[in-house]
């Protein structure tokens, strides 16, 4: 083993490395966008393409000016040099590569993770079709996620249900042990039935909590507006139940529809309103975020200048995506909830998440998060439209508040 074919070979990771990187990047933020659809479908489609078709251009130049042959001799340090267009790009895409390579690492959700912040006090796997082959018939619509579903270790219709403990500083003495089912992405396709969502919200109804939020991507098209009544059918909770929408109910031609339904169903719509409860002393503020999708902007609560936050306030900040950490920050929430990202749907052992629509890329792809007095849990919702999940289980939580 030469010292030019193990420089070659060392250039050739970085190169690969900084090329997927570079494309992934760009994918994670294009999606984080409040564009179009159609525009961020042409994107994605662009960028697709530039990342196969790249480094497929460049082999292809090789095997017509050196032949297969030659392209190996040139790998293994011999005769043959590479063209000046695959030296140019490897470069390229190696010292990016080098520069984001760290900036990856340092945002590895692994480490972003508020581990004293929070405990899961129970966690229940289920995975219907392992169950009975009639479980299939039962709980997949659609055809696509039907086909799918049957690919090896893909959960799509698995679920997790489980209970986290929440652990707060100055925590009120009045809301120590509120306890909230925290819903996300549920994603009414047709794809998934009504059985599916209904191992959610009846264990919800089962575990009796003081509220409900549901942090967007509620319906994908208008043909799924019927699942609505029977999915959230006989859900209550003494504190209320609160909704915002996603950037996936804009696929609606009229997303108050959704609205309406839930409104009809006794959900508070808080990209419209922002809302308060009495519970004994304290005052719980729910405020709702849909940005960058929907500008319905209720006017936020804002603290009178110089006011630091009172002890029998505490504020409730809802947003489908985690991008909006800084405004739960700004308004002083004391807890965020948020969805959107899906747990970045595909973690691979040790790596985790690759993909995740935020301009913080994987880095806030689910769990706990803390920033200054605001703690935000992130769900990795219950279905998607993308028909695969690989070590990412769809969930749904009770999160309950504790004292730290
Ligand atoms: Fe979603």
């Amino acid at each position: 083993m030469t010292f030019e074919f193990l420089l070659a070979f060392a250039m050739l990771v970085v190169a690969s490395f900084g090329h997927l990187g570079m494309w992934i990047a760009l994918y994670n933020r294009i999606n984080a966008t409040g564009l179009k659809r159609t525009t961020i479908k042409r994107i994605e489609k662009a960028i697709v393409l530039a990342c196969g078709i790249i480094p497929l251009l460049l082999l292809l130049i090789e095997l017509n000016q050196h032949g297969l042959v030659g392209v190996l001799a040139g790998l293994f340090g011999g005769a043959s040099a590479w063209s000046w267009l695959t030296i140019a790009y490897s470069v390229l895409a190696g010292l990016l590569g080098i520069v984001l390579a760290p900036f990856w690492i340092m945002d590895r959700p692994h480490f972003a993770i508020a581990r004293d912040r929070y405990q899961v006090t129970s966690a229940e796997d289920l995975n219907p079709l392992k169950e009975t082959v009639k479980n299939r018939r039962l709980y997949l619509r659609g055809r696509s996620f039907r086909k799918m579903s049957k690919l090896p270790g893909n959960q799509i219709v698995s679920l997790q249900r489980n209970c986290k403990r929440l652990k707060f500083k100055n925590l009120p003495n009045d809301i120590e042990g509120l306890r909230i089912a925290h819903l996300s992405d549920i994603h009414l396709t047709g794809q998934l039935s009504n059985a599916f969502y209904r191992l959610a919200t009846d264990w919800i109804a089962e575990q009796r909590p003081d509220m409900i939020i549901l942090s967007g991507d509620i319906l994908d098209n208008e043909q799924s507006l019927h699942q609505i009544q029977p999915v959230f059918d006989g859900l209550n909770a003494p504190l209320g139940m609160y909704f915002v929408l996603g950037n996936h109910d804009r696929r609606l031609t009229d997303p108050t529809m959704v609205c309406r339904k839930l409104c009809e169903l006794g959900w508070v719509d808080l990209g419209k309103e922002q809302a308060m409860r009495q519970h004994q002393q304290t005052t719980l503020r729910l405020i709702g975020n849909e940005q960058p999708w929907f500008q319905r902007n209720p006017s936020p609560y804002k603290f009178e200048p110089g006011r630091t936050s009172p002890g029998n306030e505490w504020t409730i900040g809802v947003s489908h995506s985690p991008d909006q950490f800084a405004w739960g920050i700004e308004n002083r929430c004391q807890l965020m909830l948020c969805g959107h990202t899906h747990g970045g749907q595909i973690r691979l052992p040790i790596v985790g998440p690759i993909v995740a629509p935020s301009w913080y890329g994987t880095r806030y792809a689910s769990g706990v998060f803390e920033k200054n007095e605001t703690l935000m849990h992130v769900s990795r919702g219950l279905s998607g439209v993308h028909p695969f999940r690989w070590g990412c289980l769809p969930e749904v939580s009770v999160l309950e508040l504790a004292l730290l």
